[in-house]
């Protein structure tokens, strides 16, 4: 016993000086059974927490899953779905993740492996960020109001962590991609890995800091910026013919090209833009060309005060159908994230029950109890259900405008790769494509259509800077849940 008192001491006196004791991948952290999933995973995957202040408030929970080709050589990708407020587990169930969950009569849902998972090509750690959203939390309520720089700091935080916690992934090249709000969290948060400062850096003293081997970032379906957000819908209503050319010209005209929101807008403009509205406003905006979903029993719930378009969101005749649902994707049509505080998305539902949308798998799967404990969760009585976006988190939009961030990074040769599902209306292709052309870096690659299984799957445009834009064609908001092979395929940089 001498010995291991005597090991156990010297550990612990490191470890109050601070010094990281070298381990690899924690085996407590292993995912090894995964309710409704009957198969051997076809690699590792790893689930919990990672505390990130010195005294274990504030807890990120994140599910590592790595590759199933070359761990050792394939980058490190950290996930993060929008919101703000919604959990990264969208993207693992619904998107890129290791499994397609089929739903069961029973309701439990049966786990068959996704083909186009990006686990066949990247290490992929899906992060529940800022605390409050999915599995993520904190013991002091008040962390629960938020914005773009504590989020960011935040992250970083959970990274330096998590790579002391997996060390052998040091290496490799890492990579940041998320989608919609993501647009926000990835370049904010690449900004602070590049500066490389940890603002609470108690918590780290006399320990070396892994360094982040950041090479570049991919953001899908942005959000951006206010202007060139706000000015994407027209054109892209023009060009997909869901206004007449007659409307367009006009509104054109009218507005002089300006068609964001702005205190001098003409009366005779906010005319027009609300024709255009109400054009477009019975399609399903996260993929006009799918229709929208209607439950049948809405009883609590009052339909007047939805959109007509969110009542049928994703009816489809598909039998492993996307998603019906529209919640936590993005937002609303004409509300543009502007900075400021931002509703969350049960708030712009006004704590209506959300009959619209249908995210039963995920909310069933993701809240049993043999999952949570699998996926090392805390339970439903001490943090509360996982909510695919939730409003316990009350944040503010104060980063501004994401362009200078884009333009530092890219200067500083970080890889982008900007891409759009290009049947998206929330955050649509123009507004990426208009602000992407607007860095004025050379064309390097000029737009010409790229391919995936020897067919035109979107078009790409390329800078200078390693700076691309692409489009994924007929897809809506969520690339990798429309087209998952052509998503997968579209990720050159790996
Ligand atoms: C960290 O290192 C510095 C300088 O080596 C030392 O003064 C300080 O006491 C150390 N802090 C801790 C917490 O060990
Ligand atoms: C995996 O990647 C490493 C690092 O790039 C490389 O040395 C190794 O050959 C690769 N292994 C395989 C099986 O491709
Ligand atoms: C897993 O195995 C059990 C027992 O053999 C079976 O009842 C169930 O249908 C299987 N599930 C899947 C997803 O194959
Ligand atoms: C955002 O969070 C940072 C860090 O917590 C804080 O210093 C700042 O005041 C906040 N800004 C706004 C606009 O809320
Ligand atoms: C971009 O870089 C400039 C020059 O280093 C710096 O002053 C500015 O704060 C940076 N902006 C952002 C958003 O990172
Ligand atoms: C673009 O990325 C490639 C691969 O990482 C790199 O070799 C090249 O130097 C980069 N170019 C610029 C202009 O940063």
């Amino acid at each position: 016993m001498g010995w291991l008192m005597e090991a156990l001491l010297v550990a612990s006196v490191l470890l109050s000086l601070g010094f990281a004791v070298i381990e690899s991948a924690p085996e407590s952290a292993l995912v090894t059974e995964l309710s409704g999933f009957n198969g051997s995973l076809p690699s590792k995957h790893y689930a919990g927490y990672v505390a990130i202040d010195k005294e274990g408030r504030k807890n990120l929970w994140y599910y590592f899953v790595e590759s199933e080709r070359n761990v050792s050589g394939d980058p490190v990708v950290l996930w993060l779905n929008g919101g703000p407020g919604c959990s990264s587990m969208d993207g693992f169930i619904y998107e890129h993740g290791p499994f397609n969950f089929e739903k069961t009569k029973t309701k439990a849902a049966r786990l068959h492996l996704n083909r186009y998972s990006w686990s066949k090509v990247s290490n992929i750690i899906y992060l529940d960020s800022p605390v409050g959203v999915g599995y993520s939390y904190s013991k002091d309520k008040s962390d629960y109001t938020a914005n773009d720089t504590q989020t960011a700091y935040d992250s970083h935080a959970f990274l330096i962590e998590w790579l002391k916690m997996f060390p052998e992934f040091q290496s490799n090249p890492f990579y940041i991609s998320g989608e919609s709000y993501a647009g926000v969290y990835v370049p904010t948060l690449a900004s602070e890995v590049v500066k490389g400062h940890l603002y609470n850096y108690r918590f780290y003293k006399n320990v070396t800091m892994p360094v982040i081997n950041f090479k570049g970032y991919l953001v899908g379906n942005g959000v951006t910026d206010p202007v060139f957000d706000g000015n994407a819908l027209v054109p892209f209503a023009h060009g997909m013919g869901l206004i007449s050319n007659e409307l367009y010209e006009e509104t054109k005209a009218v507005c002089k090209g300006d068609y964001h929101k702005k205190p001098d807008r003409s009366i005779e403009c906010a005319e027009l833009l609300r024709k255009v509205s109400a054009d477009v406003s019975l399609l399903n905006i996260y993929n006009i060309l799918e229709p929208c979903f209607h439950e049948t029993s809405v009883s609590a719930f009052d339909m007047g005060s939805l959109p007509p378009s969110f009542l049928e969101l994703g009816k489809t005749e598909r039998p492993l159908p996307v998603r019906k649902r529209m919640f936590g994707r993005a937002w609303p049509l004409g509300t543009v994230v502007r900075p400021g505080i931002l509703p969350s998305w049960p708030q712009i539902l006004a704590g209506s029950s959300l009959s619209c949308m249908d995210d039963r798998v995920a909310t069933t799967w993701l809240n049993d109890p043999a999952v949570r404990k699998a996926v090392h969760a805390k339970e439903e009585s001490e943090i509360g259900r996982w909510e695919l976006c939730t409003k316990k988190v009350a944040y503010t939009h104060d980063a501004g405008s994401m362009i200078e961030f884009h333009r530092n990074l890219t200067l500083s040769g970080y890889r982008a790769l900007i891409f759009s599902g290009d049947h998206d209306m929330c955050v649509p292709y123009t507004g990426s494509e208009a602000w992407t052309k607007s860095m004025g870096y050379k064309v390097v690659d000029e737009w010409r259509p790229w391919m995936s299984n020897n067919q035109v799957a979107g078009f790409t445009q390329g800078y200078a800077n390693n700076l691309t834009f692409l489009t994924i064609k007929g897809s809506g908001h969520t690339v990798p849940e429309y087209k998952p092979h052509e998503a997968l395929d579209s990720i050159p940089v790996f």
